[in-house]
């Protein structure tokens, strides 16, 4: 059958012409041949004015308002705005449209270039964009507001300058005197970075297309940035949108790499930068928590690069410090000895990074207990507490849970299962673990534990650090370094007999099997 269809349809397939009393053929019929969008057709040339419905988080469109954005779920994001894009996509009023020019094909193969990269001499930074810079390439920098970005984002202009290369700092948020201000506490005064407090996209692509084309122009921020090409209020999606679209086009003419500032608001005030991350060629964002010093820069995406690098500063007084040796400092403000924490021998991109993971297991008072964790999924300690449960004979429904990675890092492998779990048993058990031992493996529904990537390097790491043990899925058993002993675990129910020892295979419940507190001994290896 399917092959008796015409390869060129006309407005009327053959087989929907044959039996012309079905509803869909009458619909199909009526309609006149489309050559091209109705948005481009000659008639419709003229920019329509009408307003839209548009959410302020992820950019959706709706005609009418509503409380809930169908597209990312957030509430009270959805705004009216008039919307402009029209002008932006149609051909503009009353042009035809522009008949398009023929290229020529290539094919897979043939010469190829690294995309020459501009190092900013800030070794976590360039990490995590995939090795510096790229000309013409755009960034988006998000993150809470008042987490550093500014800080961190004049410093590599600083840098860049200090380098010899042009680099420019826009600021929309700020006026000069302030970013002054604090150019001066990072002790930057004597570099030459370009500045100006401005926010017409039309004014600052005039500006920065004078002259020598700028190596990097710093936007902070997007959303404080509007355009002439449409009607909407500034830090609305189709204005930031628009902006976003305009220096984009600039960066990418004039081979400048450009930085987008965006900040994340839950409020809905402002557009989110989720509306130009699909637009833009990396997402970085900048995390941190209130009351630690850390912050992450962690990539969300990179057409340059690995999205699962991390870069790790602190924030000191004289700006944003790079942490060369982030274990160390994630490792500094343990407390030896207290039963529930345990550290994981992690990895961030290519880098191995030792954390602590910490639990609290405590009867809870509630009907149904409380599960919090910080830094970890909660749908991967949900399945921990499953699996203990279900193969381990260790039942934590009358307890509530809570689970913390210190230092305020957000751990995302599968990797740090066995971790959570020995924290979590360490803690039910009030024994505290070795504190010279080290933690990694994935843990299965069934309770196996699997091999996990990196071993050699995790182990290194934790060698580095001066820790003596380390307990690993049975497939690392052999992956010894000099100085480091391995206690190889074929089940999550193995670690757990290993905490609990004489209890193996017997069914415990909460505080029943919970032996008294030895400090220092009785735990795994
Ligand atoms: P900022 O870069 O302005 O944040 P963002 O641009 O993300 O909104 O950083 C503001 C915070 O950083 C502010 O709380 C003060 C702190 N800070 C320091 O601790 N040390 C410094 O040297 C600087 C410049 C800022
Ligand atoms: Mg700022």
């Amino acid at each position: 059958m399917a092959s008796r269809r015409p390869i060129v349809s006309d407005p009327l397939p053959a087989w929907l012409a044959r039996s012309p009393r079905s509803r869909a053929a009458r619909r199909i019929a009526v309609q006149p041949p489309v050559d091209f969008p109705a948005r481009l057709s000659p008639t419709s040339g003229m920019a329509k004015k009408t307003q839209d419905f548009v959410c302020q988080g992820c950019g959706a469109t709706y005609t009418r308002w509503q409380g809930k954005c169908d597209a990312c779920g957030e509430w009270n994001t959805i705004a009216e705005e008039g919307t402009a894009t029209e002008r932006i996509l149609s051909a503009g009023p009353g042009r035809p449209p522009r008949k398009g020019k023929p290229f020529a094909l290539q094919p897979l193969a043939g010469e190829q270039r690294e995309a020459p990269r501009i190092a900013s001499g800030n070794g976590e930074f360039d990490r995590v964009a995939g090795g510096g810079l790229v000309p013409g390439s755009v960034l988006l920098v998000g993150g809470d507001p008042g987490i550093g970005k500014s800080t961190l984002l004049i410093q590599i202009a600083g840098a860049l300058a200090g380098a010899g290369h042009r680099s420019v700092y826009i600021t929309g948020e700020e006026s000069v005197a302030q970013v002054r201000l604090r150019a001066e506490r990072l002790g930057l005064t004597a570099l030459p970075v370009e500045l100006a407090a401005e926010t017409s996209v039309e004014d600052i692509i005039a500006t920065l297309s004078q002259g020598k084309i700028p190596r990097l122009v710093v936007i902070d921020s997007i959303q404080t940035m509007w355009t002439d090409m449409v009607e909407s209020a500034p830090g609305t999606v189709t204005q930031v949108r628009a902006s976003a679209q305009l220096l984009i086009r600039f960066a990418k003419r004039a081979g400048s790499a450009v930085i987008l500032v965006g900040h994340v608001t839950k409020d809905g005030q402002i557009a989110g930068p989720r509306v130009v991350e699909h637009m833009v060629d990396a997402v970085l964002s900048f995390e941190g928590e209130g009351g630690h010093h850390f912050r992450i820069l962690r990539a969300a995406k990179n057409r340059f690069g690995a999205t699962d690098e991390i870069g790790v500063f602190e924030m000191t007084g004289g700006g944003l410090a790079e942490v060369a040796n982030p274990s160390a400092i994630f490792l500094s403000e343990r407390e030896l000895g207290a039963p529930g924490t345990v550290v994981f021998a992690g990895m961030e991109g290519t880098r191995p990074l030792l954390v602590e993971f910490q639990a609290l297991v405590a009867p809870t008072s509630l009907g149904t207990p409380r599960r919090a964790v910080v830094g970890w999924d909660p749908a991967r300690l949900a399945m921990v507490l499953a699996v203990l449960e279900a193969h381990c004979g260790v039942k934590l429904g009358g307890y509530d849970v809570y689970l913390n990675v210190a230092g305020g890092l957000r751990i995302q492998e599968p990797a740090a299962d066995l971790a959570a779990a020995a924290a979590l048993v360490s803690s039910l058990a009030k024994t505290p673990l070795p504190a010279d031992a080290v933690l990694f493996g994935e843990v299965s529904l069934s309770g196996a534990v699997r091999p996990v990537a990196h071993a050699p390097a995790r182990l290194k790491e934790a060698r580095k650090l001066g820790f003596g043990r380390a307990v690993v899925p049975e497939a690392t058993r052999g992956a010894e370094q000099d100085g480091l002993s391995l206690a190889p675990v074929a089940t999550l129910a193995d670690l757990v007999a290993r905490i609990l020892p004489g209890e193996r295979g017997g069914r415990r419940e909460g505080r029943a099997a919970a032996p008294a507190a030895r400090p220092g001994g009785g735990g795994p290896g």
